[in-house]
């Protein structure tokens, strides 16, 4: 494995950017892997882009496990996070260790990532100190969203940054690898990479972070249940499976498709035999 959590470390000593995907599958994960990507997100974004529930709340450690274990087979050069899902940190210290431990023991991830800041701070410690590499995140983290009220910009206000800002110091105090900012002000991202000597990985954090993760779904267009304002798309790939699939329907009932070279073959002697 060529990225490591040290690339992490090596990559913000010489203001390398880092660039992370999500990824769900075997597939996806070895075309990003061959692109050259450093890490791949398991993300539990997985409940909504893959699974279609409306919020990451429902993810369970065995969805998470499946699919880390399927990106883990596709993904030889990249470093592989796995999130932890709801409630399978914030209930106990013992709780955090033992589930992290079945991400990496059973999923085969490098590294976990958990949502929260001085809070969760207890568990990151006793996940690290079980060798497991932890990265953070906060702003907007969405296994809170009952608690946010909804999908919103996070750390606007005075107290609100100056929260965040304790929390990524506190997380790295705690000895994380690297944090992830949601959606909170590119300007506030800026500060608290700057303040810090772990890696930041934006999403929805302006330019200022040391890193840069999107959602698969998002970055090729591919779903439309949400689209937000920092999903840059790099290519229309929904559109052109839509199209593809059309086109095989089509093909399919004008029987175009399957034309004689995608047709295995018989002797016409074995035929005989069998109709005369
Ligand atoms: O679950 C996920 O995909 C994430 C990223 C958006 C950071 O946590
Ligand atoms: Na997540």
């Amino acid at each position: 494995m060529s990225n490591t959590v040290l690339t992490f470390k090596e990559y913000k000593l010489n203001n390398k950017k880092i660039s992370m995907l999500t990824a769900y599958d075997y597939s996806m994960a070895k075309l990003m892997d061959e692109a050259g990507v450093n890490a791949i997100l398991v993300g539990d974004s997985l409940g909504m882009v893959v699974l279609g529930y409306e919020d990451t709340l429902h993810v369970t450690m065995e969805d998470m496990i499946h699919h880390t274990r399927a990106v883990a087979r596709g993904a030889k050069n990249t470093l592989i996070i796995s999130d932890m899902p709801f409630m399978s940190y914030q209930t106990s210290v013992y709780d955090a260790v033992f589930n992290a431990g079945r991400l990496v023991k059973e999923g085969h991830a490098n590294a976990v990532k958990l949502e929260g800041g001085s809070v969760v701070c207890p568990q990151i410690k006793a996940i690290v100190d079980a060798s497991i590499p932890v990265m953070g995140h906060i702003g907007l983290t969405p296994q809170s969203i009952n608690a946010f009220g909804g999908f919103k910009v996070q750390g606007k206000s005075e107290e609100a940054a100056r929260q965040l800002i304790d929390s990524a110091k506190a997380i790295e105090q705690a000895g994380a690898f690297a944090i992830t900012l949601e959606c909170i002000p590119a300007k506030l991202a800026e500060l608290i990479s700057k303040s810090i000597s772990i890696p930041t990985i934006g999403i929805g954090a302006g330019s200022g972070c040391d890193g840069q993760v999107l959602v698969y779904q998002d970055m090729l267009s591919m779903f439309s249940d949400l689209t937000p304002k920092f999903a840059k798309s790099y290519a229309d790939i929904g559109a052109q499976m839509k199209a593809a699939f059309r086109k095989y329907i089509e093909e399919v009932q004008s029987g175009i498709f399957p034309a004689d070279e995608h047709c295995f073959k018989i002797e016409d002697a074995v035929i005989e035999k069998l109709y005369g």
